[in-house]
């Protein structure tokens, strides 16, 4: 087993699942998008019909969940990889993200699938380089303009990206921000391959330090 981890952080549209899951692959590495762990207990907490502002329910469904989120996103079995992205979802989901006790149990989580990896893993979110592997054995943090990022996430539209931002950095638990060891780099404009092997010389380079 490996404790290995590439740290990706950044707001949403910045390019993290792409770049990630591409640096995964240019590493033959695991890789572990915990959006979608999030996004599948809001799922799960509204198809059992409890409202994502009761903390306590929800964090009940956090706890005793099963969630996979390769090769499909699912929950307790259930498929649910096409609905985490609907407009519901991106609306909830803020709220349950500031949940701490979601958040404890999704920490726990993570860090468990990392461990059990044998090569490495690359983790994407809010607050990999600050929370879940503060001692990663590097950190990255992605940006790209408003503009762009509205249009890498298609129909969502740049109010509800810049709405969900706003949430994530502002909330009181593990809000979104900059590591300051954190390799920062604007994917605006950037081609995912070449922003990928930036990242693994990077990894490269800290690794023979
Ligand atoms: O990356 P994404 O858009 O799929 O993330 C969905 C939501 O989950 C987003 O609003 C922020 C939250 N999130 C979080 O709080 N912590 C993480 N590690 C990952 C995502």
């Amino acid at each position: 087993m490996s404790d290995l981890v590439i740290a990706i952080d950044g707001p949403a549209g910045s390019g993290k699942s792409t770049v990630a899951r591409t640096v995964a692959e240019l590493l033959g590495w695991s890789f572990l998008d915990t959006g979608a762990m999030y996004r599948a207990v809001t799922c799960e907490a509204i198809f059992r019909g409890i409202e994502v502002h009761d903390a306590v329910a929800v964090a009940g469904v956090a706890d005793d969940v099963s969630l996979t989120t390769l090769p499909r996103v699912t929950v307790n079995g259930r498929d649910v990889e096409d609905e985490i992205r609907g407009d519901e979802i991106n609306v909830a989901v803020s709220v349950v993200a500031a949940n701490p006790e979601v958040r404890a149990s999704m920490v726990a989580r993570q860090r468990e699938f990392a461990a059990a990896q044998p090569l490495g893993t690359v983790v994407e979110g809010r607050d990999i380089t600050t929370v879940v592997f503060p001692h990663a054995s590097i950190k990255v943090f992605l940006t790209a303009s408003l503009e762009e990022r509205a249009r890498r996430r298609g129909d969502e539209g740049e109010d509800s990206v810049a709405r969900r931002d706003e949430a994530d950095s502002t909330r009181a638990v593990s809000p979104l921000r900059q590591a300051d060891d954190a390799l920062v780099l604007d994917t605006t404009g950037r081609d995912v391959e070449d922003v990928a092997q930036e990242i693994v010389q990077w990894l490269k380079h800290n690794l023979s330090r």
